[in-house]
């Protein structure tokens, strides 16, 4: 008769299941609290179970006592499921914190190198007089960087350009490959695969076997130009080509041609511009001369003309080429063509 349902049983399996509830660390302990005692073989339910066997006094009293803590623990419970609900949501709000007061990770920005944006500045000039833009092969045939511009081969006019040679020889022996000296050869390609009117520039990189100091590179970056069709005149090629130095330079420049010698054009001229930092009365920007010679051109020569296929009686052409680091480097005033190229981010960083 020991363990027979009594108020003071009801009273001590009520106390320890408080207790237990109590220290219940988490959500996932509950149910296992709950088995213990509110389960179908729980504690609580075996007394409610045994209640038959008493004797009807002690089974009411009993019974509403057991009754009453039923209901008691399992209002509890409820309460204590929210409770660590409540902690366990704020355990992981506490956990994913972050602090909005910190300062960001700074994203370094880039920058066009100064050579970019030397031919886009000079692309869009002419892309405005209604030029079209368009690049070419950096490694060239001989025929075009030099035969179908009136050089041929074994003439003396090639010293002009120190030319690197590729490493191919073919069949009949010869070596027909180069880094391209000039942008010129794409006048050739161009004009071999459309029909006047020519209207475009040609930004890319040439290449020289040369020493390099603090104005030639081995290798650097030229615009060329070529306008063909009925009627154009030498004033075709200086109104566009005052216009590119006045855009560029300044709108009070002025522009001086003499005559130059270039195979592929004739008449041939290189082009200065006044000084735009002593206005022509001499300094250190030009030398003391005064003026800054600043590209070579011409009138297309009738054979390059012919050897693409046009009829010189026709059509004629300007075509003009300037060297972009120099251009970079008289309006930034810099001074070593080579601090284009040393990857010195120092000296990038300035533009
Ligand atoms: N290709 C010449 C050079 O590199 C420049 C040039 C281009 C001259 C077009 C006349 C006409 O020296």
């Amino acid at each position: 008769m020991n363990d027979r349902p009594s108020l003071q049983q009801v009273e001590e399996v009520r106390a320890s299941a408080a207790r237990e509830l109590d220290a219940a660390p988490d959500i996932q302990s509950l149910d296992e609290w709950r088995i213990a005692y509110l389960g179908r073989g729980g504690r609580l339910t075996r007394i409610l179970r045994e209640l038959g066997g008493l004797p009807p006094d002690e089974r009411r009293a009993v019974g509403s006592a057991a009754n009453s803590a039923k209901s008691a623990l399992e209002e509890d419970l409820e309460v204590r499921r929210r409770e660590l609900h409540r902690a366990q949501a704020s355990a992981n709000l506490l956990a994913e914190r972050i602090d909005v007061t910190l300062p960001g990770r700074p994203t370094p920005h880039g920058r066009l190198h100064p050579i970019t944006e030397t031919i886009r500045e000079i692309t869009e000039v002419f892309v405005s007089m209604g030029f079209g833009v368009e690049e070419g092969p950096e490694v060239e045939l001989d025929r075009y960087n030099f035969d179908m511009l009136n050089i041929p081969k074994e003439h003396p006019a090639r010293d002009m350009w120190d030319t690197l040679w590729i490493d191919h020889v073919d069949e009949d022996g010869s070596r027909p490959m180069l880094l391209r000296t000039h942008t010129s050869p794409m006048q050739a390609r161009i004009m071999e695969t459309t029909e006047p009117p020519v209207r475009v520039v040609v930004p890319g990189k040439a290449f020289r076997y040369e020493a390099t100091d603090a104005t030639h590179e081995w290798h650097f970056h030229q615009v060329e130009g070529l306008a063909v069709d009925e009627g154009i005149t030498f004033s075709d090629l200086k109104g566009a080509l005052f216009e590119f130095a006045r855009r560029i330079f300044g709108e009070e420049r002025r522009v001086r041609f003499r005559c130059d010698f270039f195979p592929f054009v004739e008449p041939g001229v290189d082009m200065a511009i006044d000084c735009f930092k002593c206005g022509g009365s001499g300094c250190r920007i030009c030398g003391g001369a005064g003026w800054i010679e600043i590209l070579g051109a011409g009138m297309v020569h009738p054979s390059v003309l012919e050897g693409v296929g046009y009829d010189s009686q026709k059509y004629t052409g300007f075509a003009f080429g300037m060297g972009v680091e120099r251009i970079c480097m008289l309006r930034r005033g810099i001074d070593d063509i080579r601090l284009f190229y040393s990857n010195d981010l120092r000296f990038l960083r300035q533009f």
